[in-house]
């Protein structure tokens, strides 16, 4: 059986940390799942990392679940999470219903994550057997509302509200909450007042889990990175090297030599 909802409950109440990072093709899925990562989302940065558009907004479900089938295929042992795409849930529970359904039915995810507070949709959702993941904080589909990519909950008034839609997300039956670039004391408070574990994003040490964006993680992504980003290896260096060595031994001759070719 892959990794549960329930294991991550009990990593939060034995006091062990875990991690999950984005996934959004077969071989990143299958090197994931066999390094042992308990969570993999298929996260609609998708959109930015892999598509090239310049936001989450324009990504859609159809190309989500593209994606998703191909993690799906690659991962044995990882719960696998279906990030929503923008306005694939926010017009309507019935519509939000309908698309999390495809997620499950046509892409292989056991779960799904939904944007801010959608508290009567989570709940929806957890009566019909459709695990859902909240998200809060910095809710990258709302960029335009937040008028950029802005740390969330400084104000007193914004943390107070986070904290209560943390606590309705919990109450409407959420197995786990994402919470993105927030000051770190506020995640360690909501950390302490739910029973499902948080994942932290830019939310400091206080969470029970980390998540990164595995192309930030390994550094595939070009450009400046967000100050929470942690780079563990240099991808886009180890390619770019390689290219380059392909493309000097063929200019000088010295490939294919006689070991690559046939008789
Ligand atoms: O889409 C994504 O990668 C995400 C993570 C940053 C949590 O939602």
């Amino acid at each position: 059986m892959p990794v549960s909802i329930h294991d991550l409950r009990a990593y939060k109440a034995r006091g062990e940390r875990f991690v999950m990072l984005t996934a959004y093709d077969h071989p990143t899925a299958q090197i994931l799942d066999e390094a042992g990562i308990p969570v993999l989302l298929v996260g609609d940065s998708l959109s930015q990392v892999v598509l090239g558009y310049d936001s989450t907004i324009p990504v859609t479900v159809d190309e989500m679940l593209h994606h998703t089938r191909a993690v799906a295929r690659g991962a044995r042992n990882a719960l696998i999470v279906g990030d929503m795409p923008f306005m694939s849930y926010q017009a309507s529970v019935e519509d939000g219903l309908r698309n999390a359904g495809r997620f499950l039915k046509e892409g292989g995810a056991h779960s799904v994550k939904i944007e801010g507070p959608q508290v009567e949709l989570a709940s929806a959702m957890s009566d019909r057997g459709i695990p859902v993941m909240g998200h809060l904080g910095l809710t990258p589909q709302s960029v335009h509302l937040f008028g950029g990519y802005k740390v969330q909950g400084r104000s007193e008034e914004q943390a107070q509200r986070i904290k209560i839609w943390a606590k309705e997300l919990e109450e409407a039956g959420a197995f786990a909450l994402v919470l993105e670039c927030v000051p770190s004391a506020l995640a360690q408070e909501i950390t302490a007042a739910l029973s499902i574990p948080t994942i932290g994003i830019g939310a400091g040490p206080g969470c029970d889990a980390q998540v990164l964006v595995v192309s930030d993680m390994i550094g595939l992504t070009g450009g400046p990175a967000p100050k929470f980003v942690k780079r563990y290896a240099d991808v886009r260096g180890v390619i770019a090297d390689a290219a380059k060595a392909f493309a000097n031994e063929v200019t000088s001759g010295a490939y294919p030599d006689e070991e690559h070719s046939y008789s």
